[in-house]
């Protein structure tokens, strides 16, 4: 069994900013998906929306997981907000480590993510609506991805590094 960490979870949950905490402390190597599908295209996510649409970036989004899947080495991946919305990216996910699900409320969300222009899915009006609704449908789907829940709100980032760690030394020892 692998023991990535795997990061799910909604925009601005955190993912990227736990991602490099857990970097800190472990020193394990981070891929951020996002970052990686950007470089590889050499194009912002918002162009690769306007250009391909939204599903041309899913299938850039499973490629990527696919090749992942012949690393072995440690790593902590941090995901796109929508990669586990597919079936196949969920399995792939969770062969890929141990899934924990940065969950967040549409305030938490909101406060963090108002004044970006990066995310397409969040432009437009009545942002707080749209990422409640969002929230809402993908919740149940986030949390079947999972192997683990950890909540977010209220609490620090180092907190939530070593909850992660903590979890993943345990999974490791073979407990849970
Ligand atoms: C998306 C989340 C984004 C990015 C794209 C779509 C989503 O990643 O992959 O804009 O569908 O939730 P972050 O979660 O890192 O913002």
């Amino acid at each position: 069994m692998k023991h990535n960490i795997i990061l799910i979870g909604y925009m601005g949950s955190g993912k990227s900013t736990i991602a490099k905490e857990l970097h800190r402390v472990t020193g394990m190597e981070v891929i951020d998906a996002d970052a990686a599908i950007v470089e590889e295209q050499g194009r912002s996510i918002n162009e690769i929306f306007q250009t391909d649409g939204e599903t041309a970036f899913r299938d850039l989004e499973t490629d990527l997981l696919r090749r992942l899947s012949e690393r072995t080495s440690d790593y902590i991946l941090s995901t796109g907000g929508g990669m586990p919305l597919r079936e196949e990216n969920r399995t792939i996910l969770k062969n890929l480590g141990i899934v924990f699900f940065l969950k967040a409320d549409t305030d938490t969300i909101f406060e963090r993510i108002k004044e970006d222009t990066q995310r397409p899915l969040l432009q437009g009006t009545d942002q707080r609506a749209k990422i409640a609704r969002m929230l809402e449908e993908r919740t149940p789907i986030y949390e079947c991805a999972a192997d683990h829940v950890i909540e977010t709100d209220g609490r620090t980032v180092n907190e939530i590094a070593w909850e992660i760690i903590h979890i993943r030394a345990i999974v490791k020892q073979g407990i849970f």
